[in-house]
């Protein structure tokens, strides 16, 4: 690993790395180390003790093969006080392809030379301001090995590369991105919460308008119920046509349709979508005729029918498909593995809708991932296409496997009557909604407008950094 020949000049400036991150003159030592080129360690136990209450790892400790030089340099650093916090690095070692480095708070990560190299943080290599890579994949030699690695007082690492580049990583970067269980599970945490599913006892969160609008921890919860549950319910909303796209723009920006920033469910004359009738909706997605779904939806009750009718209906698409995947899983195969087509094709009827559209998505009922987990669900009687691109011999069970998915989602449904005011939020891709139908002549104005999942979560982690909760 280690080459017998070093260069002078960049011992010399790591040395001086060193030197400076302490606040103190540089001294002559960083010459004489150039003498030999070793995987350096420095005396650290007494911190290492104080801050694991663990005695100093034996076995690393004896990796150590120090010059003399090397060693002076080290007690000379030792005696200057340097504050450990959790994530400096208190130790590493040449493992394989690795550097596995020791953290002060016990936990270990190795770190493929690869991977270190690929994310060299010199200015060179990454862009400070825009956070990105400079370096190209194509100038990558995937056999890029270190030739020296120092520990440095403050909890860093410099690697010196067999090309001669140089790179330096802190502890706290390193602690973050450890390939170590913990830091994986609380980046997957920061990329999307958990979501719990939930049957028709659920009762969705209550939020209030005004407080969404005014207290960021009232709107972190709201963020971290939505990630959670997919269904939450705001209070007190205004009595205005775009309260829910003000929300929106508080919280991030609207996602348009065609049918523009906002849609009036009222009934219309010649409506151009099924949900500007008095008719009853099945539960469903909104906007499943799109590639990209909108993420959230917000329905704001303005008027409420009076009388029978008009009830919502929610329901919880991953705890039926999962409800599915047990109890019937050959339909839920097929529901995953099979592609329906949705489509939507009209003109404006309000002055802000798209003058003409013709839209047409392919997707299956039940999305998953990789790991097989369920990531989105589209349901959606009214604009699933007639088109399907199925054999005729293949139509029936399919049919019956969308029906008893549907069949679930109605067995696991809340049904509730909105008032006004009232504010329901829906993870769309995960959550269906419907009502059912009421009198032509009514007055029932219901308002719905969408938020996208990366401008929310977005948002979310802005929040968590802002009050000090990440
Ligand atoms: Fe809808
Ligand atoms: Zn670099």
């Amino acid at each position: 690993m280690a080459s017998s020949k070093h260069p002078a000049q960049l011992l010399k400036t790591v040395s001086s790395r060193v030197l400076a991150s302490t606040g103190a003159p540089t001294t002559g030592h960083s010459g004489q180390m150039s003498h030999r080129v070793v995987h350096t360690t420095r005396p650290r136990v007494s911190y290492f003790t104080k801050v694991t209450g663990r005695p100093y790892p034996q076995s690393w400790s004896s990796m150590r093969h120090l010059s003399l030089a090397a060693q002076t340099r080290q007690q000379d650093l030792a005696t200057r006080q340097q504050p450990v916090v959790a994530t400096s690095v208190l130790h590493s070692q040449m493992v394989n392809d690795a550097i596995r480095v020791e953290f002060a708070d016990g936990s270990t990560s190795d770190l493929s030379h690869l991977w270190l190299r690929d994310n060299c943080q010199c200015e060179k290599c990454y862009s400070k301001s825009a956070l990105g890579r400079i370096s190209l994949l194509k100038n990558l030699d995937l056999d890029s090995h270190p030739v020296h690695v120092q520990e440095l007082e403050n909890g860093s690492i410099t690697v010196e590369w067999n090309d001669g580049h140089l790179s330096e990583f802190s502890g706290e970067w390193l602690h973050q991105r450890a390939f170590n269980q913990t830091a994986r599970q609380k980046r997957r945490n920061q990329y999307a919460l958990k979501k719990v599913r939930w049957d028709g006892a659920f009762r969705p969160k209550e939020f209030d308008y005004c407080n969404m609008l005014n207290d960021d921890q009232h709107l972190l919860d709201w963020h971290l119920a939505m990630e959670r549950d997919g269904f939450t319910l705001i209070r007190n909303s205004p009595d205005k046509d775009v309260a829910g796209p003000e929300l929106i723009e508080h919280i991030a920006v609207v996602k348009q349709s065609h049918y523009g920033p906002h849609s009036p469910v009222v009934v219309r004359a010649d409506a151009n979508n099924i949900a500007w009738t008095n008719s009853e909706l099945g539960l469903h997605n909104d906007l499943a005729q799109y590639e990209y779904m909108a993420g959230i939806i917000f329905i704001h009750c303005k008027h409420q029918h009076v009388g029978s009718g008009g009830e919502s209906l929610v329901s919880d698409g991953l705890y039926a498909a999962e409800k599915l995947r047990r109890q019937h899983p050959e339909a839920f195969k097929l529901l995953t593995t099979t592609d329906n087509y949705y489509w939507d094709k009209g003109v404006a009827n309000l002055p802000w809708e798209q003058e003409e559209f013709f839209k047409i998505a392919r997707m299956p009922v039940i999305k998953l991932d990789n790991n097989k987990e369920v990531i989105q669900v589209a349901v959606n009687n009214a604009v699933r296409d007639s088109y399907l691109d199925l054999p005729a011999h293949k139509v029936k069970q399919f049919y019956e496997a969308m029906k008893i998915y549907n069949d679930v989602l109605y067995e696991n449904a809340i049904t509730f009557k909105m008032a006004e005011g009232d504010m329901i939020v829906l993870d769309n891709i995960r959550c269906l909604h419907g009502r059912l139908g009421y009198e032509a002549h009514s007055t029932r104005h219901l308002e719905s407008s969408y938020l996208d999942w990366d401008e929310a979560r977005c948002r979310r982690r802005r929040l968590q950094e802002k009050l000090g909760v990440v």
